[in-house]
């Protein structure tokens, strides 16, 4: 059986703590079976002095999961372990669209960890049942600073956002225009006002970009779309099933203390779910999925996985039965959940099952 060995990403054992080894083969098992591989049993094991996912196969990897794995949150290569224990690197394609500093720039308090924003969008991506024939089209409803927005640019994605939070809004918007042109990339900005459901207007900005010379040469741009408002008028903010998927960190029901001393507490993430999951299913595509983050001490996951199943959606069949959750500090044990409409059929699909 040919054995392998992925070489983990250094900083994951600081974000998952003890329960890494779950969420890395969590994820490596998940991409796998999103092309029809199974990566079998895996286990953590320090050579050489970095530690490394190992795992064996019935048969020799094919191109697809190679390519999945490229993608992961965690890994940062693969290599084919070979009858005399020497490491043959199997290549991969890294799918980079834009420089890296677009996650990792942005520093605050609150910000979703990138390595955890970047398994919530690759796991997300996987859990399309067909690869999207045009640009994947990514919303986040509570997008904060737009971590979730720099993970899906990074990888090539059209991104959406909605946040409430005047501050959060103008920062991010601040910071994106000022990359945009530390980068030297050719955009286009735009900023409008849209009416939420009770016809107040909310501000909001567009950017357009291409992340390269040869696809501005040829007409290809990628976007941005951020709306400062209330996630629960998503609906009122954009198209009816513009979005492959939905991701988001969700409140997670915790008291902040502000610098100035007062301390406020976040909406229970149920209640927000409960007013704002309408909208977001109007945004999303049929085929699409709902990558969810949550903090299991506010919200317990089966009290989400029961309010799913009264929206018409069930757990995402690749990801059932593997372990993500995590401890992030004393009042935050987060674990996350992938959705997708309980009546979705092979036949809907097809590329054409939807419209664009
Ligand atoms: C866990 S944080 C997300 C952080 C984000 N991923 C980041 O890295 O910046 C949740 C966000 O949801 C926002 N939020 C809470 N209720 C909301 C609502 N009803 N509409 C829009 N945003 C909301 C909060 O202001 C907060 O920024």
């Amino acid at each position: 059986m040919p054995e392998y060995l992925a070489l983990v990403r250094p900083s994951v054992n600081r974000i998952y703590g003890r329960a890494a080894g779950s969420v890395i083969s969590a994820e490596a098992t998940t991409l796998g079976r999103s092309v029809g591989e199974d990566l079998g049993v895996m286990s953590l094991k320090y050579l050489a002095g970095p530690e490394w996912l190992s795992f064996s196969t019935s048969s020799e990897l094919g191109p697809a999961a190679i390519s999945r794995l490229a993608g992961s949150s965690s890994l940062l290569g693969v290599f084919r372990k070979t009858a005399d224990d020497a490491l043959i690197p199997v290549s991969v394609a890294r799918e980079e669209c834009v420089p890296d500093s677009i996650m990792s720039i942005q520093r605050y308090k609150g910000k979703t960890n990138e390595t955890f924003t970047r398994l919530m969008v690759t796991l997300g991506l996987a859990c399309l049942d067909d690869s999207p024939t045009t640009v994947p089209r990514i919303l986040d409803p509570v997008a904060g600073r737009g971590t979730t927005l720099n993970v899906g640019a990074y990888i090539g994605c059209d991104v959406s956002g909605i946040e409430m939070d005047k501050s959060d809004f103008e920062q991010y918007r601040t910071f994106i225009v000022r990359w945009l042109k530390d980068n030297r990339f050719r955009f286009a900005e735009e900023q409008f006002q849209v009416p939420g459901r009770d016809r107040s207007l909310n501000r909001g900005f567009a950017v357009r970009y291409s992340p390269n010379k040869a696809a501005e040469r040829s007409g290809h741009f990628r976007h941005i779309r951020f709306v400062n408002g209330d996630t629960a008028d998503a609906s009122a903010f954009f198209k009816s099933r513009g979005h492959d998927l939905v991701i988001a960190d969700l409140p997670y029901g915790v008291q902040h203390r502000s610098a100035a001393g007062r301390s406020s507490t976040d909406l229970s993430p149920l209640s927000m779910l409960v007013a704002a999951m309408p909208s977001w299913l109007w945004c999303l595509k049929r085929t699409g999925a709902i990558v969810l983050a949550f903090n299991t001490l506010t919200l317990s996951r089966s009290d989400l996985i029961d309010f799913a199943s009264d929206c018409g959606l069930v757990e995402h069949p690749l990801t059932v039965g593997l372990g993500f959750a995590h401890q992030v500090d004393a009042s935050i044990s987060r674990d996350l959940v992938i959705l997708r409409h309980s009546s979705v059929h092979a036949a809907d699909l097809s590329p054409a099952a939807e419209p664009d």
